[in-house]
């Protein structure tokens, strides 16, 4: 194994007589978890490495010599032999020092015209356009199996809800593909976040840019950044672009949250709308009966960490004065862990959703024939007959709760009854009111009638390839 030196060697400037005590090392250390920057601090030196040869700060030897020295370090890393420790203090010290023992005295030529402060930023957006390029490709695999689920589930019909409470039957594939649309909303605002990741702030020095005639530009263009920051010292102390990646972050956690909310309750006895399969469920240590949906009361559970995060960093950088502070180190765990949370619930939801659940279609065909959601459909029957909707709508109210009190449902009166409620009612009534007929009715643009999900079905096929496409 590869040790960098110990703490007494240099890393300030002679300005400094003492080292720093132990404990205020390891408090001050960033080592222990901005080393997942390493390939991405790396790739960075080199760029900027380049950049100084082509602009003749350094020598292309020397640029050589420097690109071939960090391209060892990788290799080092890659295969477990390079593990800086605390003295380190972090990535960046660790790679500079590792550099200068392999490389010699050329080691020390790598930092001119460059500070920490550009060299962070610019590795943790490098890591965070390749987290959200994975991220995305997540998101439309976990498309991809609700959208297979919605092709199977057009004509099963499930209970929709408002409050809770039962309103108004829905085709099963509807309700799937309302989070298609949910997490398509999140690829795309992941898109557009990626386009203002992808600036360098390569070049801004500590605060104040350089004395050096560097090539911002082109440090930029060898890192296949976008564009580069225009002013120096918000290029140093910006984390907006985490902020919203972590705001996005929360909000794909939202969606999956309220997904997995709902498979819980449909899990219930109570609800007995999907069954779980024993790879995506878990038993309990006392009672032998139970089946636990742990996958998406964890995703539920997770949820909270990520939002967490989010107001962690809203809170660290509102009292920021400009430009670089030492508070800005606090931006590492908040984003590696949101990434590796939301990327683990992805993966999680993707599998419990493709093969660890499966829908009751008997149970939930019947779910609907049980109860009164189609009482607006008896008030907008009248309502097609001439009848104010508001009249009709009371009518109706008085229809349910008679019914209610003699424990019949709406399909359980007579032509009679019905005539004696309003003389309009005429016999395709019954029709009318039957649960597929209240689902394939409901034909407005957007709606569940089977001819419109099969449309938004299509739609949402289309546009799933065309993103695909984009990656
Ligand atoms: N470990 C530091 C961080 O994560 C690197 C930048 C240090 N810059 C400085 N001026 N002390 O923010």
């Amino acid at each position: 194994m590869v040790n960098t030196p110990p703490s007494s060697s240099q890393t300030w400037s002679q300005r400094f007589e003492s080292a720093l005590h132990p404990a205020i090392a390891r408090f001050n250390a960033s080592i222990g978890f901005d080393i997942e920057l390493i390939e991405y601090d790396l790739t960075g030196s080199q760029a900027h490495a380049q950049m100084l040869a082509k602009t003749g700060i350094i020598t292309p030897e020397e640029g050589e010599q420097l690109v071939a020295g960090l391209e060892q370090i990788r290799q080092e890393y890659r295969q477990g032999l390079f593990q800086p420790g605390v003295e380190a203090e972090d990535v960046h010290f660790a790679v500079e020092r590792r550099l200068t023992e392999l490389v010699g005295d050329v080691g020390k030529k790598l930092h001119t015209a460059r500070s920490r402060n550009d060299q962070v930023g610019t590795d943790i957006r490098l890591y965070l356009r390749e987290q959200i390029t994975q991220m995305r490709r997540q998101i439309l695999e976990f498309q991809a199996v609700l959208l297979q689920l919605a092709e199977q589930h057009v004509e099963t019909l499930i209970p929709g809800y408002t409050h809770l409470q039962r309103a108004q039957p829905l085709s099963l594939a509807h309700h799937l593909l309302a989070y298609v649309e949910m997490t398509q909303r999140d690829w795309q605002r992941l898109g557009e976040i990626y386009q203002r990741v992808n600036t360098s702030p390569l070049g801004s020095g500590a605060l104040a840019g350089t004395t050096f005639p560097i090539d911002r530009h082109y440090s930029a263009e060898l890192l296949q950044f976008g564009s580069v920051y225009a002013n120096s010292l918000d290029a140093v102390s910006d984390r907006d672009f985490a902020i919203e990646f972590l705001c996005a972050a929360s909000l794909v956690m939202v969606h999956l949250s309220r997904l997995s909310e709902e498979v819980i309750l449909w899990a219930s006895e109570e609800f007995g709308f999907v069954t779980l399969k024993d790879s995506c469920s878990t038993g309990s240590s006392i009672m032998p009966q139970k089946k636990n949906p742990d996958v998406p009361e964890l995703v539920r559970g997770k949820a909270g960490r990520v939002f967490g995060h989010l107001q962690a960093l809203l809170v660290m950088m509102k009292g920021l004065p400009l430009a670089y502070n030492k508070d800005l180190q606090e931006d590492k765990e908040a984003l590696f862990d949101s990434v590796k949370t939301v990327r683990a619930c992805l993966e999680a939801m993707t599998i419990l959703m493709s093969e660890g659940l499966e829908f009751r279609t008997q149970r939930l065909n019947q779910a609907v024939a049980e109860d009164f959601s189609n009482a607006t459909d008896v008030a907008d029957y009248l309502a097609a007959k001439g009848v104010p909707f508001r009249e009709a709508y009371n009518l109706v109210g008085k229809v349910v709760k008679t019914s209610l009190a003699a424990g019949k449902l709406l399909k359980d009166l007579t032509l009679d009854e019905w005539q004696a409620l309003h003389p309009a009612f005429a016999a395709d009534i019954y029709d009318a009111i039957a649960p597929r007929q209240v689902v394939a009715a409901r034909n407005s643009f957007g709606g569940t009638g089977f001819e419109q999900v099969r449309q938004a079905l299509q739609t949402a096929r289309q546009r799933w390839l065309q993103s695909e496409a984009a990656h």
